[in-house]
């Protein structure tokens, strides 16, 4: 993989989100709202304020369509054109990325869960991406229940091992729903196999690059949350809420 390599853009937005029905009976997860704006504006936000404008969105379930209404082409975030694709099924996080492949055309990608709302900027973090000679980068967040997450082991600079959603954490950094990959990823992708939750699971993924040595990691700055949860979703709502009412 040659240096300051593209990165396209992804953004993960299938799923039922039954953790959050009655709400998400008549519409998407990612198209409730967060203060003011469509949950999946601000992951879309984030890659485009990081220079990324070739991006995709990959939905899934009864309300697809409704996506493509909201988004159009994308020129509310200054973009010509945005790609779409559709997970039939609920195959998990890495078989949606899977469905990406031909979009990135060999090229880096950066991922971001449609339901992971943060404050931070990641364009120095692409940018450190585009330097690395190959591999993946996750972004780490220290939290107080790691156990809902995936939680990185780490000794050193290093990051040993990732658990999925773990009983007995063995740190408090959560994996955050941003990735960066090269395109390594969808070889690895393809030799997943589903966990006891029936999905290709995002953590096998990133266990794949670290058994190789090859991923790095950063601590994400300023405030995350995801909001798949009802409890999640009114969090995201304050902390964007208090962020935009301070400018
Ligand atoms: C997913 C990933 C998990 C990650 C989280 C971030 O969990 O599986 O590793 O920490 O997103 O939001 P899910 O929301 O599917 O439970």
């Amino acid at each position: 993989m040659s240096r300051n390599a593209a990165v396209k853009g992804i953004v993960l937005a299938g799923g039922l989100g039954t953790r959050l029905f009655p709400l998400t009976r008549v519409t998407n997860k990612h198209l409730l709202p967060i203060y003011r704006k469509p949950m999946i504006f601000y992951p879309i936000q984030k890659l485009v304020s990081a220079g990324i404008r070739d991006i995709m969105i990959v939905t899934g379930g009864p309300f697809a369509g409704d996506f493509l209404k909201l988004l159009g082409i994308g020129r509310e975030f200054g973009l010509h054109d945005l790609h779409y694709t559709y997970q039939e099924g609920e195959g998990g996080i890495a078989e949606a990325l899977g469905l990406t492949e031909h979009f990135a055309e060999g090229d880096r990608i950066c991922v971001i869960l449609g339901d992971n709302i943060f404050s931070g900027e990641i364009a120095e973090a692409v940018g450190r991406f585009r330097e690395q000679k190959s591999g993946g980068k996750i972004f780490l967040k220290e939290v107080p229940d790691p156990e809902r997450f995936g939680v990185a082991e780490l000794r050193g600079k290093k990051v040993t091992g990732i658990e999925e959603k773990p009983r007995n954490p063995k740190s408090k950094y959560a994996v955050t729903g941003i990735y960066m990959y090269d395109n390594d990823v969808y070889e690895i992708v393809k030799t997943c196999k589903p966990s006891a939750r029936g999905e290709l699971e995002i953590t096998d993924v990133n266990n794949a690059y670290v058994r190789r040595g090859a991923m790095t990691w950063e601590l994400l700055d300023g405030w995350w949350t995801d909001a798949g949860t009802f409890d999640s979703l009114l969090k995201a709502n304050t902390l964007v809420h208090g962020t935009v009412a301070m400018h």
